[in-house]
């Protein structure tokens, strides 16, 4: 098996990774977590879901290409610059860009549960993951990447990844797999206690 063979990327995507490049933006998710993130998105018909970090919309964009007509996506980002590159090449009348603090907005999101949230940012992972899982439907999937070392780790990150882990690893709300493939995936589902 040829696991570097990726098929159906998003017709946008060579466009907003120039786009992405040019801005020297350097945590874009990369192709395999996009594909992985694709097919997930698949599995859930007429779901609602949820992107924290939208950054230029590379996975945006794989999300998109795996939702049927009757989903939807909120995919939330506080730099302009960023989610403008998201907005001019994704198109879509099922996402809905939304330009603020995801701190904030989890904090105060009242509405109806998510089938699959995609946590890319600091809130929504490291911070307020108890709100975060508590907005995800039961049997809903909750996505994460960059869980292996990353060049762009900031000093200390390392001991934030591995408490984050262990967090999981000990709630009995969750189940979870860890995948030491792409830049370190977790999938979680969430279950009726
Ligand atoms: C890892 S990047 C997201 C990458 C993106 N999902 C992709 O596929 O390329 C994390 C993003 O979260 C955004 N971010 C960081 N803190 C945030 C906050 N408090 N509220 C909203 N977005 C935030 C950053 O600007 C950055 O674009």
């Amino acid at each position: 098996m040829n696991d570097r063979m990726i098929t159906g990327v998003p017709e946008e995507y060579e466009k907003i990774r120039e786009a992405t490049a040019e801005l020297q933006f350097t945590m874009a998710s990369d192709v395999y977590t996009g594909s992985l993130l694709k097919t997930l998105a698949a599995s859930r018909p007429s779901g609602r879901f949820l992107e924290l970090g939208t950054g230029t919309g590379l996975a945006t964009a794989w999300i998109v290409a795996g939702m049927d007509k009757k989903s939807s996506l909120l995919t939330i980002e506080n730099n302009t610059l960023l989610i403008d590159v998201a907005k001019k090449y994704i198109d879509d009348s099922r996402v809905e860009f939304v330009l603020t603090d995801a701190y904030e907005w989890i904090t105060g999101y009242r509405g109806e549960k998510f089938d699959f949230i995609f946590a890319d940012a600091m809130p929504g992972k490291y911070d307020l993951f108890g709100e975060t899982i508590g907005i995800l439907k039961n049997g809903g999937l909750y996505i994460i990447d960059d869980m292996l070392p990353q060049p762009n780790w900031p000093l200390g990150h390392d001991l934030r990844v591995a408490e984050f882990i262990r967090h999981l690893e000990e709630r009995n709300d969750v189940l979870m797999t860890k995948m030491n493939w792409s830049t370190g995936i977790i999938i979680v589902t969430k279950r009726e206690q």
